[in-house]
């Protein structure tokens, strides 16, 4: 049991591996008590109480609070008593209850359990007499992992119509403001890039109207000490399992406390709750670590690699793919498509994947999304022989779809004008000359999904890219009433969440990988139905460094999708060794993407080296424990470095990256992470063998070559 009650001073004391949760029912209201360093139970935490008088409930520290009577600050929701316009309700403690085990969460991707011995979940019912609104708020406390999934049920049992204004997923209240803000910002083609900065008075609020999580802005927020480092400190991370809009704000109020929440951005946002009506948030993901942001990360990584991605391919290593997009854009036709397969098999690559431009008429951006059958001008013989060709070279075949994009430009436009996101009476606003299609409406996915299923049956395709290139603007729906128009962009992704779970249950031997013009939906929503992303369309392997450094703060190696691509780099301009591309690559989920039959006699070595490296160190890169070592943010961001260590310490592989060279470079020496500091390691290049202790404490001396764009490799294995 991971859960206890204390009937006394009514606490609830939730308790992990190394991590203490404890809340309070103080006088009805659901109170925050304490959240950090593992505390034994068995001991009075009734001193955690609070009891002033005045300013009460301003002062309160809370779970859930709500706004209007007396609490200034932000509220966790807001409901509207439709008969008369009030927005006044007072949820207070009526009854709990303790299960083993992870319930689900109806229509929403989440974490979940294999055996109900990993986790407890405690269910607290908060109740609003007047209008008889009951909210269930639910707690998962995984027992290995420092880790809490919290979300809110919103139930009318009364007997008039009520309105959500604003329903978010989580809400702490944390008893001090010594806090800085860590969270991921960036833009197309720059994701995940860390911020950090002190909080002070006053909010600081994160959030997207966009329509996705975003390459702006990824919906996670951390809290650390200001003192804490990447392996030492105090550390709390909120991530919302969610693809739409969001926030996520950190409120330093007057009493130097700090109140934290994330969840549906209420900004456009409103839900009819009538009589009888639930409504489910999203959930959030709520991580603590005393080890730095890379224990926060590891205990994010393992949640989600082990327990939010499903299906066949979740605990499997991934195929070494080649993509043809950065090779040929949508110039391609079957020969040029099967050349670059045939020398992909030969040099070793497992799956090639045919991405855009190979159905209607596509030949630029501008035409035919939605027109999802082969344009036989490009491919004769069509999508199954292709397939076919590709399979018999002894590797899968992979396809490119973008199922929720229509082009005004498409046959399925003329005949369904209605059927895209749009208001009536105002500009269709296209981003890449393309709208959305409007899944909040079933006949929508439905088409989709025999549209995806026909094909799918048809050809064997053993994985699809899932691309979305646009954020939604003039959100509405043609169907819904005026009513529910606020209702929209929540209806569209609870559509796409119900057209992915049929996708990936009819068809379980895909493996999918998602993508959004790069990493604008990298997500932890997106990974429940897809275990890989392609991370940006950024594929320099310099600029790739920040990027994939960023988003492995909160996601897994194994999701982190990174591609060889061609110099000049297409992004930047870029010439950077195949070498270094090579190994950037291979810090995440590994592929190219260049035209390989390009690639000089001297180069297929390399590649065909790199893909052996690859293939021998994958189960370690995609699923061993992430180290990093050196922040291409900090400093002077000339360096870059991670390991990985097998869960059992008996290996590990380094990557060291240096941009550019340093005259009279000062001698170096990298402090290694996660060994058995009592166990031996030999390097394998090298035969040298080293203390785990000498590689942690005093550390590896290393020497990178004098030139720009250098990178570095170390293997290590332990010795008797
Ligand atoms: C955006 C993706 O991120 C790219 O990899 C590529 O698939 C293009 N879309 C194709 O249009």
């Amino acid at each position: 049991m991971s859960i206890f009650y204390h009937e006394d001073s009514k606490m609830f004391h939730l308790q992990s591996k190394t991590m203490s949760y404890i809340l309070q029912i103080n006088q009805g209201y659901l109170a925050h008590a304490y959240w950090g360093k593992k505390v034994n139970n068995d001991q009075d935490l009734s001193h955690l109480l609070y009891h002033e008088k005045d300013d009460f409930l301003d002062r309160l520290p809370q779970e859930y609070p709500q706004y209007g009577s007396g609490d200034h600050r932000s509220p966790s929701y807001q409901v509207q008593l439709v008969e008369d316009g009030s927005r006044i309700t007072e949820l207070i403690y009526k009854e709990h209850s303790v299960i083993p085990g992870k319930p689900k969460l109806e229509g929403l991707p989440a974490t979940y359990v294999e055996s109900e011995e990993e986790a407890d979940t405690l269910i607290i019912t908060l109740e609003d007499s007047y209008t008889g609104l009951e909210v269930k708020l639910n707690y998962t406390v995984y027992k290995e992992l420092d880790v809490i999934a919290r979300s809110a049920h919103f139930h009318n049992h009364g007997e008039k119509s009520l309105k959500l204004l604003r329903a978010l997923s989580a809400t702490v209240d944390f008893h001090d403001s010594n806090y800085e803000a860590l969270y991921l910002s960036g833009a197309w083609s720059r994701e995940a890039y860390v911020q950090r900065r002190p909080l002070g008075p006053g909010t600081t609020s994160l959030d997207n109207k966009r329509g996705a999580s975003s390459h702006q802005m990824n919906p996670f927020l951390s809290l650390v000490r200001p003192n804490t480092d990447e392996n030492r400190g105090e550390a709390y991370g909120f991530n919302l399992v969610y693809s739409g809009s969001f926030i996520a704000e950190a409120e330093v109020s007057p009493f130097e406390n700090t109140r934290v929440s994330i969840g549906l951005n209420p900004f456009d946002f409103s839900w009819e709750l009538d009589v009888n009506d639930s409504f489910q948030t999203p959930e959030a993901i709520l991580v603590y670590s005393n080890e730095g942001i890379g224990g926060l990360s590891r205990n994010y990584h393992k949640l989600y690699r082990t327990r939010l991605a499903r299906g066949v391919h979740r605990d499997k290593v991934r195929p070494i793919l080649a993509n043809n997009w950065e090779a040929t854009y949508f110039d391609f036709n079957e020969e040029k498509i099967e050349e670059i397969a045939k020398v992909g098999a030969d040099l070793g690559i497992e799956l090639f994947v045919l991405d855009d431009g190979w159905f209607g008429k596509r030949d630029d951006d501008t035409t035919s999304l939605g027109d999802w059958f082969e344009d036989r001008k490009k491919l004769p013989n069509g999508l199954e022989n292709l397939a076919k060709r590709v399979n018999d070279l002894g590797i899968q075949f992979g396809l490119w779809f973008e199922p929720e994009m229509i082009s005004p430009d498409s046959e399925l436009y003329r005949k369904h004008p209605d059927w895209c996101l749009h208001v009536p009476g105002r500009r269709r606003t296209l981003a890449r000359t393309q709208s959305v299609l409007d899944l909040s409406r079933q006949d929508v996915r439905e088409y989709l999904f025999d549209m995806l299923s026909g094909i799918l049956s048809r050809v064997p395709i053993s994985y699809i890219k899932w691309d979305m290139n646009r954020f939604m603007t003039e959100i509405g729906s043609a169907q819904w009433p005026a009513e529910k128009q606020q209702e929209i962009a929540h209806r569209y992704m609870l559509g796409l969440y119900e057209l992915l779970e049929r996708i990936t249950n009819a068809f379980p031997k895909i493996l999918f990988e998602s993508c959004a013009s790069g990493g604008g939906r990298f997500d932890p929503g997106m990974l429940y139905y897809m275990p890989q992303t392609w991370t940006s369309d950024d594929t320099d392997a310099i600029e790739r460094q920040k990027i994939q450094y960023g988003t492995s703060i909160v996601y897994p190696v194994s999701a982190i999708g990174a591609h060889v691509s061609a110099v000049p780099n297409h992004q930047v301009g870029r010439m950077t060794p195949l070498k270094t591309r090579g190994d950037v690559a291979m810090s995440g989920n590994f592929g190219y993407e260049l035209d390989l039959t390009k690639f000089t006699e001297e180069e297929k070595v390399i590649v065909k080296e790199q893909i052996n490296t690859y293939k021998a160190n994958r189960s370690l890169i995609q699923q061993g424990d992430l180290y990093r070592l050196m922040s291409p943010f900090e400093g002077k961001g000339n360096e870059t470095s991670w390991m990985f260590v097998s869960e059992d310490k008996s290996e590990a592989i380094l990557f060291y990256f240096r941009v550019l060279a340093e005259p009279e470079a000062p001698y170096k020496r990298l402090i290694l992470h996660g060994l058995d500091k009592n166990a031996k390691y030999k390097e394998v290049n090298t035969g040298q063998v080293y203390g785990g202790d000498f590689l942690m404490h005093a550390g590896l001396p290393i020497s990178p070559e004098n030139t720009d764009y250098a990178s570095l490799v170390f293997k290590f294995i332990q010795v008797k």
